[in-house]
């Protein structure tokens, strides 16, 4: 059982036949989010990301290529790598699946499944689709093609066979007992009437090709590459030794985020494996929706994938991580558009956000003798704002424990608006001359708004977070959200600031005479 401070939240390991996109890239940074918030807030955290390099489809890439699956694994895999680490995510570790502490964790689960009699020897006759890596029943087929629009071919071959069926009814427990297990719920009810509709027992190793983890004791049958892949989530925390520290601090994973289109693997075959293998499932499976890029599914042939180093490159990561986050409630489908973009990053960032902490760090410097102002005592205005800064810690909180992470900005950027509101109503230039006492605890009151504001939104905006922070003197040890209130926090009269600088650029469009509506698409 894994601690209750510790958090356990990893992505899909994504296929290395094609380069990352801002889907991949969608995916990670929600984590990455996710495992930021947690770090602040003070738990152990295990966030996990990595590559998916067996397979047929793989295979095929890197025939295309005319390279050696190995090789090709080992260059796209890099770019993987090198994206995390351009992104600056802060995952703790990265799987490949082509490693050998992985090969060795999918033996021994096969072999735990098999001695449990949950595996047998058959053959397998139907279709089989390598884009999804997926098995489809005559049924599913529409005109000819997977219900997701990938080709299928079909298939006859020897092949081992997971006894899925035997577990339709404690899946549908496991989904009755925990209500939370899928997210979003709509995600949820297509499961539990899919699994309502009778499951079959399940293919899982495959002969025609050899690139993958052989089947212990029969090495003519390749694993399946799902049930290869799902396993990374736990070798990746020393599965098969479930008595480590690292298995036993974080096994069962709290939270797997994926995509909607893959979500029948996580959500039934991994946990009836799970269960099967009597270990225990994860908490939770989290589906989020798809991207379309100006209107249009993202596709090669149609060339608009979008290069998420492009978009850092252009916008900035803060603003990038922004947009993604903030545009769509997390499970829904997004659309990316540049003018979308320019427009959550001028509006929200800039005029909003930067423009707040500009205004009041720079009449802090100016009027205040750059130093923390002294507070007098407080009016109901005042009160007001520091009592919805400091409530927003409980409350976003709360949306981060049902990763509704566009909501979580949301309640911050609605503070954000409140404290602008104030400092118009408040008009503390103008109190310079005539109420310098009253302008130190407006300011006072602006300036603590947006220490907890800072604090609060490291996780979604690192970058700038932390030169707001630097420019609020916060010492490192005081960023943490153990920091937020209480004993002891709070920013320190007197204390000397150094000199502001702004924070969220707006993005000046090349030709400033050109509305943004009327740029064309990047190519
Ligand atoms: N290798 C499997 C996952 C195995 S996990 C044990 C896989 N890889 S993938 O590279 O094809 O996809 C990885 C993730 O990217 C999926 O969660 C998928 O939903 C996501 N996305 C791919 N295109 C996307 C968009 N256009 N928008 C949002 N996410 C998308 O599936």
């Amino acid at each position: 059982m894994s601690s209750a401070d510790a958090l356990y939240v990893t992505t899909p390991i994504y296929y290395v036949n094609d380069v990352p996109h801002i889907g991949h890239a969608y995916t990670t940074l929600a984590c990455d989010t996710m495992a930021r918030f947690a770090r602040l807030d003070g738990r152990r955290v295990r966030f996990l990301t990595g590559t998916d390099e067996h397979g047929q489809k793989v295979e095929q890439a890197a025939a295309a290529k005319g390279l050696t699956p190995k090789l090709f694994t080992d260059q796209v895999s890099e770019r993987f790598r090198t994206l995390a680490d351009r992104m600056a995510l802060t995952n703790d570790d990265f799987i490949r699946t082509t490693e050998d502490r992985h090969k060795r964790g999918v033996q021994a689960l096969w072999r735990e499944l098999a001695r449990r009699d949950q595996i047998y020897l058959g053959s397998y006759a139907g279709w089989y689709s390598v884009r999804d890596e997926a098995f489809y029943a005559e049924s599913e087929l529409i005109d000819g093609r997977a219900p997701t629009g990938a080709p299928v071919e079909w298939v006859e071959e020897p092949s081992y066979f997971f006894r899925l069926s035997a577990w339709q009814e404690p899946l549908l427990r496991l989904y009755e007992e925990r209500p939370d297990f899928i997210l979003p719920a709509t995600r949820r009810n297509e499961v539990v009437s899919f699994v309502r509709g009778g499951l079959q027992d399940l293919s899982v190793s495959r002969t025609s090709f050899r690139w993958g983890v052989s089947v212990p004791d029969d090495p003519d049958h390749i694993v399946y590459v799902w049930l290869d892949a799902l396993t990374n989530y736990m070798t990746a925390v020393g599965y098969p030794d479930v008595e480590s520290e690292l298995f036993r601090t974080f096994w069962p994973a709290d939270l797997h985020v994926i995509g909607k289109d893959i979500l029948r693997f996580h959500a039934v075959y991994w946990p009836a494996f799970l269960l099967a293998a009597g270990l225990e499932p994860p908490r939770r499976i989290y589906a989020h929706g798809w991207w379309t890029v100006e209107g249009q599914k993202i596709s090669k042939s149609l060339g608009n994938v979008i290069d998420p180093y492009d978009l850092m490159e252009t916008y900035g990561l803060d603003q990038t991580r922004y947009f993604l986050l903030r545009e769509v409630p997390f499970g829904n489908d997004g659309d990316f558009s540049r003018a979308a973009m320019i427009n959550r990053m001028n509006h929200d960032l800039a005029n909003d956000y930067g423009n707040l902490v500009q205004r009041v760090l720079s009449m802090i410097q100016r009027n205040c003798g750059g130093q923390v102002p002294a507070p007098g005592e407080l009016s109901a205005e005042d009160r007001g704002l520091l009592e919805a800064s400091g409530a927003l810690l409980e409350r976003v909180r709360a949306e981060m424990a049902v990763q509704a992470l566009s909501r979580a900005l949301e309640l911050i950027f609605e503070v954000i608006g409140a404290a602008n509101r104030y400092v118009d109503a408040q008009a503390p230039w103008a109190l310079r001359k005539s109420d310098p006492g009253r302008m130190a605890t407006v300011l006072y009151a602006l300036a603590e708004t947006i220490r907890r504001l800072a604090l609060l939104t490291q996780a979604f905006v690192p970058d700038g977070s932390a030169r707001i922070l630097d420019q609020l003197a916060v010492p490192e040890e005081a960023r943490t959200l153990t920091s937020f209130a209480g004993e002891g926090a709070g920013l320190v009269p007197g204390t000397p600031l150094p000199a502001p600088s702004g924070v969220f650029p707006r993005f000046v469009e090349a030709s400033p005479s050109m509305p943004i509506e009327t740029v064309a698409p990047r190519k």
